[in-house]
């Protein structure tokens, strides 16, 4: 085993003032997001839910979309993820973007898009994505990766010279957010974060200890 204890990242990249903030944090995400570079998986983000006898558990997910209302990704309604959105749904996100020293987590509702938007963006995926999308029963056991492939070209012949609908057992969820808490590291660990939390329909900021 490699020693890591004694690796360190200083925190100096920059600072957040509360004067400086939105005063909607989807406006104030819309900001940092951004700033990152689009490039690799620059909109992954962990997403956290819960259930019995699951427990908590934990993925990265690729955000597609945010509005005033939430955060969008898509994903398989059969899924381990789903079933315990179903079961709860209150979730949690956590992009962490490591070259500007800054993480975002969010607190909020998940609900399934409409079958509409799922439509839409379904469509304008790439083909080996809505084949694959059908091929796959996510998070389901599967023998073989000979198999997995079996399953794909199966899908691939069922719709040849066809267009791919969007099955039915995949589309996209929102999250609504209550809270967001904004993260910028800071020199000596002092970092700066502030939480936005809706009460009586309105967005209050609040400065934390880091
Ligand atoms: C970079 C990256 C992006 C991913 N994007 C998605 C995604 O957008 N939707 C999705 O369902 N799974 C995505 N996955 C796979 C999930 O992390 C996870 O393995 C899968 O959704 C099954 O999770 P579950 O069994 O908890 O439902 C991604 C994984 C990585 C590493």
């Amino acid at each position: 085993m490699k020693k890591i204890d004694n690796i360190r990242t200083n925190y100096n990249l920059d600072k957040l003032y509360v004067d400086d903030l939105k005063s909607h944090p989807m406006k104030q995400f819309d900001l940092w997001f951004d700033q990152i570079p689009k490039k690799g998986d620059f909109n992954a983000v962990a997403l956290s839910t819960y259930s019995k006898p699951e427990g908590v558990r934990s993925r990265i997910v690729l955000l597609k979309n945010f509005t005033k209302n939430g955060f969008i990704f898509y994903t398989n309604y059969n899924s381990l993820k789903a079933r315990q959105i179903l079961y709860n749904n209150h979730v949690s996100l956590c992009f962490f973007w490591p070259d500007f020293q800054r993480q975002v987590r969010v607190y909020g509702l998940a609900e399934k898009i409409s079958t509409r938007q799922s439509n839409l963006y379904f469509k304008q995926r790439p083909r080996k994505s809505q084949i694959a999308a059908w091929a796959s029963s996510q998070s389901e056991q599967v023998v073989s990766r000979e198999q997995l492939m079996y399953n794909y070209s199966v899908i691939e012949k069922k719709f040849l010279n066809k267009k791919i609908p969007r099955p039915e057992f995949w589309g996209g969820f929102n999250i609504k957010p209550f809270s967001i808490e904004f993260w910028q590291g800071g020199v000596n660990r002092m970092h700066d974060r502030f939480l936005y939390e809706k009460k009586n329909n309105k967005w209050m900021i609040t400065r934390l200890n880091p």
